[in-house]
């Protein structure tokens, strides 16, 4: 149902394939579909019994019906043919960091520019890779003209115009869409976070959105992005609760959502305050509302970790280790996309730079694309997932 028959074949020939030509043969093991269990050694690296080269995320997360996929940025992907390879080697998904927000798309009122869109779209049909849109309604990258330009009367129709003009260019193409992104704020009314939306069309605008998308793309998957629920926190405890209220009141009303989307943006120095088992029930109470759930924006920011490079590239590591060990145990978890893939891009420099300006080490790829621990931990969590 949500993956069109094209990709679920093309899914199928990709995960038999295992290479990309891209100019640069890449060692993946071509027999990985038989490929027992991975002998991991001591350090995390890890070889295939027969001492082939180790499988990819992709093969180790499609061996147990999951999806492993990572962001990109246009200008940063497009122009670096070294990193396009270890997209088409290690993804089975490809996701527009920005490329299709609103503040990148419309520049103004009556103009789109999809040029960097459908160059990723198109990147993604080559190269193998489903493809998914993120984000249609978000209280984020709001071009300056929208501010005066949305009103309580032109509001909705704006939303609407949006979310079928941008899903119908793709129409089809699509593995997922996050409809609505964050959308959720505790202290405000009905817990929805302050937004153009939210407060020129109402709080039913996102119930709206999901209708909307539904008719626009009935072949794509429809998620409900947030994020900040993974601490064992009163603030997380409260955002868990009042999510899950949300997303139950919004399926009671037979509202098209099909998947929770968690972004999963992890902090290295806080390891040890995620309650395992509470947050293993909120996934299984997310599951109950008949959610399928993506793990949509994973890495683990190391502003607070220790300068030694071994040192927080380990704790990095853990903190994937422990997350994905409990959140892969729940079946309903079909991907895990990792917010980038190399530390060589990623929005952690910008946004959580280290006080001793440090290059920052969040992702599974180091900055010279070369596997860490993280990858590790990732392609371990994978490989001793339970099978969907
Ligand atoms: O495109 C403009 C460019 O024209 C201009 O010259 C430049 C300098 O101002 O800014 C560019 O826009 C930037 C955009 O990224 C594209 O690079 C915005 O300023 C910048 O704010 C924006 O940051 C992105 C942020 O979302 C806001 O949209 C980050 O790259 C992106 O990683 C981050 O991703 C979000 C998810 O969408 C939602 N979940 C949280 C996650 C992290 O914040």
């Amino acid at each position: 149902m949500f993956l069109s028959r094209r990709y679920a074949l093309r899914m199928f020939l990709g995960s038999l394939a295992g290479t990309v030509a891209l100019g640069q043969s890449c060692s993946t093991n071509q027999s990985s579909a038989n490929q027992s269990k991975q002998n991991w050694m001591a350090d995390g690296s890890s070889t295939t019994p027969t001492g082939e080269t180790e499988a990819t995320l992709r093969e180790l997360a499609s061996r147990k019906g999951v999806l492993y996929g990572a962001c990109a940025k246009y200008p940063e992907l497009s122009s670096d043919s070294e990193i396009m390879v270890h997209y088409a080697r290690e993804c089975a998904v490809l996701v527009p960091e920005n490329e299709l927000k609103w503040g990148e798309l419309r520049r103004s009122a009556d103009q789109f520019d999809f040029r960097a869109a459908d160059w990723m779209a198109d990147f993604a049909d080559q190269q193998n890779l489903l493809f998914r849109g993120h984000t249609l309604v978000w209280n984020q990258s709001i071009p300056p003209w929208l501010s005066d330009y949305a009103t309580p009367q032109n509001a909705e129709q704006l939303m609407t115009d949006h979310i079928k003009t941008v899903m119908g260019r793709y129409a089809g193409r699509m593995h997922s869409w996050d409809v609505v992104n964050e959308a959720v704020q505790l202290g405000q009314p009905n817990h929805l976070m302050q937004s153009i939306w939210r407060d020129r069309i109402g709080p039913d605008y996102i119930e709206l959105a999901f209708r909307t998308a539904a008719e626009a793309d009935p072949e794509t998957m429809l998620v409900f992005n947030d994020n900040r629920f993974e601490y064992d926190s009163r603030n997380a405890e409260s955002r868990r609760a009042a999510t899950l209220e949300l997303l139950g009141n919004l399926k009671a009303k037979g509202t098209p959502i099909h998947a929770f989307g968690i972004q999963g943006h992890l902090w290295g120095h806080l390891n040890h305050d995620i309650n395992y088992s509470r947050y293993r029930e909120f996934l299984q109470n997310v599951a109950d509302l008949g959610l399928k759930i993506l793990i949509t924006e994973l890495d683990v920011v190391d502003e607070e970790l220790p300068a030694d490079l071994n040192e927080r590239d380990r704790a990095v590591a853990a903190a994937y280790a422990e997350y994905l060990s409990v959140v892969l145990d729940e079946p309903a978890v079909i991907a895990v996309l990792t917010w980038g893939l190399s530390d060589r891009y990623t929005w952690v420099s910008s946004f959580f730079p280290r006080s001793d300006n440090l290059p920052v080490r969040p992702l599974p790829l180091d900055h010279n694309l070369d596997r860490k621990p993280a990858w590790s931990a990732i392609a371990r969590a994978f490989d001793q997932a339970p099978q969907r």
